[in-house]
């Protein structure tokens, strides 16, 4: 695995990995303001849902840390200002309110604290994102692997790699530690258009960690499929409701349509901050609509399509939980009915 992070928070400086500069250049960049990282989310600098988390835990925390407040109640306006700010630069994850909400509940049990006591909860809160993000990885990994067999042919699409998270990726995770243990699968990489997520990011960090990667345009998943190439797909969630219903990258429900239809086993791995149980069901699901061009010109530069012409351009859709096979969280797999196996791994989760 590639020994990268996508977000670092050293000696008060906020780093990130830019991800738009990849795989052609292995860039940090420093965001000194809240206005910078809103940017960076925004333009998918920073992006997949956890790493989305990780950066909003840290820049909320990195720009109300020099705040000047007399008191408590001054210090809690302004932090809930930035918050909603940060909260919109992306609708879909829902890692990114998650982060943000726990954040703010760090910051009401310190209310007692001076605001400079306060600031260092912010900060350790933020540095538990990060860290837990890592560990729910991991066991994502271990868990995921037990689905998988040595030599399988793996699709995935989009990028749900250790560059999406704090380390070790989701539904990338389990590839990782089988190729360490000489598992030899066969990935195909789905290009993910229109930003290329799959060709740039999910491809480079394979080929790169010496898995045998092979990338394909997101029109020949159905070929590899009926060639009998793809044992398993494997796929990561940006929003997953409480009835299983999963919104992931674009393309991902049609992946999954096709998987169903070819008889290939759906995962879908969802860390449990990834699960919106107050959303019911997927049609609740905010999808984020982004410019245009992203579809018409080539990164800005080239046109590829008719000045001016018509576009749609969502960014995410959701898979319906009827096509998703299992479901790999951190904490074990769930299989349907979700609406019961979700439901319990809360009750589960609030018990202990
Ligand atoms: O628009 P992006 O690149 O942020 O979309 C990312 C995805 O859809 C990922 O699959 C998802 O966030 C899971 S990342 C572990």
């Amino acid at each position: 695995m590639i020994d990268i992070v996508p977000v670092k928070y050293e000696d008060g400086k906020m780093l990130i990995l830019d991800q738009t500069q990849l795989p052609c250049a292995k860039e940090y960049l420093e965001l000194k303001t809240k206005e910078d990282i809103w940017d960076a989310i925004y333009k998918l600098k920073v992006r997949g849902a956890p790493a989305i988390g990780v950066a909003a835990g840290y820049g909320l925390y990195h720009s109300v840390k020099d705040l000047e407040a007399g008191s408590y109640e001054s210090f809690r306006r302004q932090f809930m200002e930035i918050k909603e700010y940060l909260a919109s630069s992306r609708p879909t994850a829902v890692n990114l309110f998650w982060a943000l909400d726990k954040m703010e509940a760090s910051l009401i049990k310190a209310k007692d604290l001076s605001v400079a006591d306060i600031k260092d909860v912010l900060l350790k809160e933020a540095e538990l994102i990060r860290q837990e993000d890592e560990e729910a990885c991991k066991a994502m990994g271990e868990y995921g692997l037990s689905l998988l067999k040595p030599g399988m042919g793996i699709l995935t699409h989009c990028n749900a790699g250790t560059i999406a998270t704090a380390k070790y990726g989701t539904c990338l995770a389990p590839l990782y530690l089988g190729h360490d243990k000489g598992y030899d699968f066969k990935v195909f990489a789905d290009e993910t258009r229109p930003l290329l997520q799959g060709a740039r990011l999910t491809a480079w960090e394979l080929n790169e960690a010496g898995i045998d990667t092979t990338l394909i345009c997101d029109n020949m998943a159905s070929i590899v499929m009926k060639n009998g190439w793809v044992d398993a797909v494997v796929v990561g969630c940006d929003r997953m409701a409480a009835n299983g219903d999963g919104a992931n990258k674009i393309g991902t429900s049609g992946v999954a349509i096709l998987a169903h239809e070819y008889g290939i086993p759906f995962y879908m791995f969802v860390p449990t901050s990834t699960i919106d149980c107050n959303t019911k069901s997927g049609a609740e699901i905010h999808i984020e609509l982004r410019n245009g061009e992203e579809i018409s010109t080539l990164w800005y530069i080239k046109p590829m399509a008719p000045e001016g012409i018509k576009t749609y351009n969502p960014a995410f859709d959701v898979t319906d939980a009827k096509y998703i096979t299992a479901v790999v969280t951190e904490k074990g797999i769930l299989y349907p009915p979700y609406e019961d196996s979700i439901r319990k791994l809360f009750e589960q989760e609030e018990t202990k």
